[in-house]
C-alpha cells in the first residue's frame, strides 16, 4: 500500500484489502456447458424461441446458456422477460424471479470488443491479483467483483439493487421499476428538490468511501430513482480506496456529480464535495 503513497496514516483503518480473494476456477456453468447435455439444449432454443430474445440471441455463447440455465434450476429465474439495457459490455435484461418478484439479469459479453478499459480497474485490486489478461477470466473476475461490491454497497448502507446470484458472466440482482419500465435514471428525470437529491448522493458517496470503495463511473446516468429513493447502479468498475487509481476515480466522480447538480441550480464544486466524501473539509 505505501508503495502507492496514497494512504495518510489515519486512512489506514478504511476496509478495502481484506475483500474475499475471488474465486477464478470454472464455475459450474463452465462444466454444465462442456457437458451440454439434452435438457440444456432445449432449454436454449426455448430461449432462442422467446420473442424478445430472438434479437440478441446471437450474442449468447454456449456457456452464457448454460450459465442462464444453471440460474433457472437454482431457482433464480423463472421466466425471462425483455431487454432493459444494451451496453458496451453487457446487456440487461428483465426477468420473473423467485417469488413473483421481477429481478434484472445482466448478462455480460466475453467476446464485447474492448475490456481494456476493464484493465484499469482490476489492475492494482488486491482481489484479483494476478488473473493475467484472459478475456474470460477477465469478465469472470468483474461480474463477480460487481456482485461483492454491490453486496458492500448495501452493508454500508447505500441503496444499491440487491445483488442475488452470481453465476459465469451473468448477475442477477432486485429490479428497479414498475410493470411500466425500468426505473428512470437522473438524467431523465425533472428533479424536484435538487438540495435533497445532492445530500442524498453525496451520503452515499462517503457511506462507500467510509466502506472501502469508490464508485468509478458515478454520474446522473448510474443513478436511477425508485419507489422515492435514489438507487446507485452499475458498480463493476468500482474499485477498494488502496486502488492505486482510487483518488482519481473518486476526483472524476466528483467533478461529475458537481456538475450534474451545478446545472441544476445548486452552488456545488467538485472540491467541496471531495472534502465532504473524504471528510477533509
Ligand atoms: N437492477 C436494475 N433494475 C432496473 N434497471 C436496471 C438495473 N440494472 C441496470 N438497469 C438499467 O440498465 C442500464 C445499464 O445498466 P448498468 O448496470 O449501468 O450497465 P452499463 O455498464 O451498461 O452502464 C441502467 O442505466 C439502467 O437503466
Ligand atoms: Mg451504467
Amino acid at each position: 500500500m505505501t508503495e502507492h503513497g496514497l494512504l495518510d496514516t489515519d486512512e489506514a483503518d478504511i476496509p478495502g484489502d481484506e475483500f474475499e480473494e475471488v474465486d477464478l476456477e470454472d464455475t459450474a456453468a463452465d462444466e454444465a456447458g462442456r457437458v451440454a447435455d439434452r435438457e440444456l439444449n432445449e432449454f436454449r432454443e426455448r430461449i432462442k424461441d422467446t420473442e424478445q430474445f430472438k434479437v440478441e440471441a446471437s450474442v449468447f455463447d454456449d456457456a452464457t446458456y448454460a450459465a442462464l440455465y444453471k440460474l433457472v434450476q437454482d431457482g433464480h429465474i423463472v421466466a425471462f422477460g425483455g431487454p432493459i439495457s444494451t451496453g458496451k459490455e453487457a446487456n440487461v435484461y428483465t426477468a420473473l424471479g423467485p417469488d413473483e418478484t421481477e429481478v434484472a439479469v445482466k448478462v455480460y459479453r466475453i467476446n464485447a470488443s474492448d475490456f481494456t478499459d476493464m484493465r484499469g480497474y482490476l489492475d492494482g485490486d488486491p482481489r484479483f491479483r494476478g488473473i493475467g489478461s484472459d478475456k474470460k477470466k477477465v469478465v469472470l473476475a468483474w461480474v463477480r467483483k460487481e456482485f461483492a461490491n454491490l453486496e458492500r454497497a448495501r452493508q454500508a448502507g447505500v441503496r444499491v439493487p440487491d445483488p442475488t446470484a452470481v453465476q459465469r458472466n451473468v448477475l442477477v440482482m432486485e429490479y428497479l421499476g414498475t410493470e411500466a419500465g425500468r426505473a428512470k435514471r437522473l438524467s431523465e428525470v425533472d428533479i424536484e428538490n435538487p438540495e435533497t437529491a445532492f445530500e442524498v448522493v453525496r451520503e452515499y458517496m462517503r457511506r462507500l468511501r467510509d466502506a472501502g470503495l469508490v464508485h468509478g463511473d458515478l454520474s446522473e446516468y448510474n443513478v436511477v430513482f425508485h419507489e422515492g429513493q435514489l438507487v446507485v447502479l452499475d458498480l463493476g468498475q468500482a474499485v477498494t480506496v488502496h486502488h492505486p487509481n482510487a483518488r482519481e476515480f473518486l476526483e472524476r466522480d466528483c467533478e461529475n456529480v458537481a456538475a450534474f447538480f451545478g446545472r441544476q441550480g445548486l452552488d456545488v464544486t467538485a472540491a467541496d464535495l471531495l472534502g465532504f466524501v473524504t471528510g477533509d473539509e
